[in-house]
């Protein structure tokens, strides 16, 4: 109700409200190059627009009458408790987006108990970011480099400043076709952004000849060299299992198949994700694969999704269709965009609050409640 109160005394630095509002205006505050890293695609960005756009063949449908006093949406996952839903997604070389960067990101989360998932590609090293964040709760992404021994060293850094789940991207195994990118020969790693946490990786650093401060080019060359592995196999779990005992979570999981290799290879979680459609144009929406891994996972362990959320709603959708939780990538970029910290910390409170206010409006007391009840697809309620 604060939302609607403060109107009474607007506040002359007011920050946008909807999604398309913090786009606008971080169009303003961002060059070509930074913008369209961001907003881009690959290729035509046509499942971009399908993981928004999927999001309609489905249909809410309110109950009344329940007594929605009280509302509650926090979650447990892999026995933390968390305030809401809602986790930050990995998010590598936030330093081209604002200069706090990951930092400011982290800081925002923290203020509001968000987990915050680290990318690998952080402009700042895993241990600063985890210093900035106290005892608030963050996971680890981990790009699996072609170089075991980074690998290795990414998890044990991880676990030793307090990351509390290891999240493997699968579906970058290298960086897609990205017109934007291409066009304005863009990629922020190329200028140099986004190494920071490999620059002080002393697995890395051991496979150089010079530092990255004497020799920034070569050091960016040999970047380019681990950085992915197109070369793994769903045997090669078995690595990383060894080096952590920490959760492992695999995102990028599109395939009902690949959701039983998951269980088959004894993962801990599962985030249905197309990396907000930078990586396969024309791969399934992310909202239209969820059911079907959800379907095949039945429970046995949690299923998070990405890639498409822009308001409570969604998230009242994704959880109906059995996701635990939802991950929010660019909402949050155009955050730190137009404000750094703050604006992080005003687009995420300002999705838990439009998910608190649907879900009462809804008739639930809690997303716990939340189940396929709620939902139709829109077809068959015509
Ligand atoms: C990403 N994403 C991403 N994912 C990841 O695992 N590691 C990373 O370093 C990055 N980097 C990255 C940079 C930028 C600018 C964007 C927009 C995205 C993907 C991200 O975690 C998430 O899957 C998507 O952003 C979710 O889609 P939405 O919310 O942006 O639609």
């Amino acid at each position: 109700f604060d939302i609607y109160k403060n109107m009474r005394n607007p506040d002359p630095d007011r920050l946008p409200v909807s999604y398309e509002e913090w786009e606008k205006a971080a169009r303003h505050k961002l060059e070509d190059g930074p913008f369209y890293y961001v907003k881009g695609g690959a290729g035509g960005g046509r499942t971009m627009d399908a993981n928004v756009s999927s999001f309609n063949r489905w249909q809410i449908v309110p109950r009344m009458l329940n007594n929605v006093d009280e509302r509650d949406q926090s979650i447990q996952l892999f026995g933390q408790s968390f305030p809401s839903p809602i986790l930050h997604a990995p998010i590598g070389t936030q330093s081209v987006i604002h200069k706090e960067g990951e930092l400011g990101s982290a800081k925002a989360c923290a203020e509001l108990g968000i987990p915050y998932i680290a990318s690998s590609a952080s402009t700042f090293p895993m241990e600063k970011i985890a210093e900035a964040m106290g005892d608030a709760p963050r996971w680890f992404q981990h790009y699996w480099s072609r170089d075991p021994e980074i690998a290795a060293s990414f998890v044990k850094r991880a676990e030793a400043s307090g990351y509390s789940a290891i999240v493997v991207t699968l579906d970058t195994p290298m960086m897609a076709w990205r017109e934007d990118d291409l066009r304005n020969v863009y990629l922020p790693f190329l200028i140099g952004e986004g190494v920071g946490n490999y620059f002080t990786d002393p697995a890395f650093l051991s496979k150089l000849d010079q530092s990255p401060q004497d020799d920034p080019e070569a050091a960016v060359m040999h970047w380019t060299k681990v950085f992915g592995n197109t070369g793994l196999t769903w045997d090669d779990l078995a690595f990383l299992r060894e080096h952590t005992n920490l959760p492992i979570l695999l995102k990028g999981i599109l395939h009902p198949e690949d959701a039983e290799l998951a269980l088959k290879y004894g993962v801990d979680g599962i985030i249905v994700s197309n990396h907000g459609g930078r990586q396969v144009d024309g791969a399934i929406a992310a909202i239209d694969a969820l059911p079907l891994i959800t379907d095949t996972v039945q429970g046995r362990i949690p299923v998070l999704m990405d890639s498409g959320i822009r308001r409570g709603s969604d998230i009242i959708k994704a959880m109906a269709l059995g996701a635990k939780a939802v991950l929010v990538g660019r909402p949050a970029m155009y955050g730190l965009a137009v404000d750094g910290q703050r604006g992080v910390k005003e687009v995420l409170q300002n999705l838990a609050a439009d998910l608190d206010i649907t879900l009462g409006l809804i008739g639930k007391n809690s997303v716990n409640q939340i189940d396929e009840s709620v939902i139709v697809e829109a077809q068959k309620f015509r």
